[in-house]
């Protein structure tokens, strides 16, 4: 039997995967490490603590079985961190994550300078404030000193594997993100480095996400417990791993992520920009492209609820209370952008607000309102890829929000459309190790490998009467942020 590694290298913590190549996973290990929240709507962690959790996981992931049947790592990783290595590879300051938001003024002016229409005709992407590109800008012009050290550039799941093979490289998916590539012919745009003052030299080198890079650095390998000829692939962009671990591949299907973000995810075989460039266009890990709608708070509200507010112990116990006939008849609000949010309204300014309370209101349902908000944020998303034409018949559900019932109904409901959800909702990871199979042939493409090993557990249909209040719900919920954007800007 041959073993695989899946890795998913999130904002809270890595989480390995030990994947038999019949697709069983046989061990699973988690370590976190701390995000940083230097300024507010900022958020940096440190590379570092990135490797000494994978040094620390890898061990007690393979305790188990012989190393040289470990084939192939392969990781799904958090998008558009900014990760910059001076000329002695040390990492110069920590990476500027995906959900940061001091970019707003760089971001106006890619937008409005440089211009929406010439950014989406060079990168298939208007910028958003946690992308990459506005990143460098920022760093420019705030760090000179740190920007002028830069000698590689990359991303977070670049990092590690920069320190398992020495390649300094990036996948498609990922380099999506950057708002550098030109996603539509698969290579850097020179114009938009150009705009951001670096050089094809100081970036990664671009791979598929289930291209093999080489092999472990023999003494990392020693290091590692792990054979020096195990594969590394370049890995994916973490939506698009999880898009592969749900079997999101090929042409027009659907995933939704609730992990820290929430994402929906359209995969597709032709390239492709939606008319109101609200969504980002994005090559894939299967070697076609995506549509994706990203929210920057998604099971982090519920985290944030349950856990600094409400103080609770068990989210199963606090969810009890709210039964059927409580969903679509909420009377509190909230809106979930407790780090600004990115899309549609792609607005660093905005913040989580709860309104609708009364002296009889009770904690369920500012829970509910919660669990709700959240997916009528996802459904603004929905509602762009319908305007743009995309039918979206049914959605696989997945993340670490995807395991709550109520939460799972809720989605069904708001976005009235039925819910698979897969046997494993360790998506990202369970891509990172399929992309790692792909990488050492087991199979030759990755829908193949899809095909193969994903299941699906369940399938759960919307309550036409509970889907009908939602209707009401959201359109009511709809207007609140317009109301709002105003009163986020003097608040600020
Ligand atoms: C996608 C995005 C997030 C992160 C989360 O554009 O920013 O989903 O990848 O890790």
């Amino acid at each position: 039997m041959s073993y695989y590694i899946g890795a998913d290298l999130g904002t809270s913590a890595l989480k390995l995967l030990l994947v038999e190549s019949d697709g069983k996973i046989i061990n699973t290990v988690t370590c976190e490490y701390p995000v940083f929240y230097p300024n507010p709507g900022w958020s940096e962690q440190h590379p570092e603590d990135w490797w000494t959790a994978f040094k620390k996981g890898i061990n007690e992931l393979i305790k188990k079985v012989p190393v040289d049947e470990i084939k192939g790592i392969g990781f799904g990783g958090q998008m558009h961190g900014l990760v910059i290595l001076d000329e002695n590879d040390n990492v110069i300051r920590p990476a500027i994550l995906w959900n940061d938001g001091r970019t707003d003024k760089e971001t106006d002016y890619l937008n409005c300078v440089i211009g929406k229409e010439t950014l989406s005709e060079l990168t298939a992407n208007i910028a958003f404030a946690g992308f990459t590109a506005p990143k460098l800008l920022w760093l420019k012009a705030n760090e000179p000193e740190s920007f002028n050290k830069i000698k590689k550039i990359m991303l977070p799941k670049d990092y590690l594997n920069y320190k398992l093979t020495g390649i300094h490289c990036t996948d498609y998916s990922d380099a999506s993100g950057f708002l550098l590539l030109d996603v539509k012919n698969k290579c850097w745009s020179r114009k938009m480095l150009e705009i951001c003052s670096v050089t094809e030299e100081q970036m990664p080198t671009l791979f598929e996400s289930y291209s093999p890079l080489g092999s472990i650095i023999p003494e990392i390998a020693e290091e590692l417990g792990l054979s020096k000829n195990t594969i590394v692939v370049a890995g994916a962009g973490d939506n698009a791993a999880a898009a592969v671990g749900t079997g999101t591949v090929s042409d027009g299907r659907c995933n939704i992520s609730i992990g820290t973000s929430g994402t929906i995810f359209i995969s597709s075989d032709v390239f492709s920009v939606d008319s109101f460039n609200a969504l980002h266009s994005f090559c894939h890990a299967d070697g076609g492209y995506h549509l994706m709608g990203c929210i920057l708070s998604a099971a982090s509200c519920n985290k944030w609820l349950c856990d600094d507010i409400l103080k609770a112990t068990d989210y199963e116990t606090e969810q009890q209370p709210i039964t059927d006939d409580k969903l679509g008849n909420n009377h509190v609000y909230f809106l979930p952008y407790l780090m600004g949010e990115r899309s549609p309204i792609n607005d660093t300014d905005a913040r989580g607000t709860f309104t609708g309370m009364r002296l009889d209101t009770k904690r369920e349902d500012i829970l509910q309102a919660v669990l709700e908000g959240v997916a009528f944020a996802i459904r603004d998303n929905l509602e762009i890829a319908k305007a743009s034409g995309i039918d979206i018949k049914s959605s696989c559900l997945c993340g670490g929000g995807a395991k709550s019932p109520l939460w799972q109904k809720i989605f069904c409901n708001v976005l009235n459309i039925p819910i698979t959800i897969p046997q494993t909702e360790q998506g990202p990871g369970y891509g990172g190790a399929m992309l790692a199979m792909v990488g050492a042939k087991e199979f030759s493409t990755v829908k193949d490998c899809a095909d193969k090993f994903v299941q699906i557990k369940e399938t759960i249909n919307p309550t036409p009467e509970i889907a009908q209040r939602y209707e009401i719900q959201y359109s009511k919920f709809k207007k609140i942020y317009p109301q709002m954007k105003n009163i986020f800007k003097d608040i600020k």
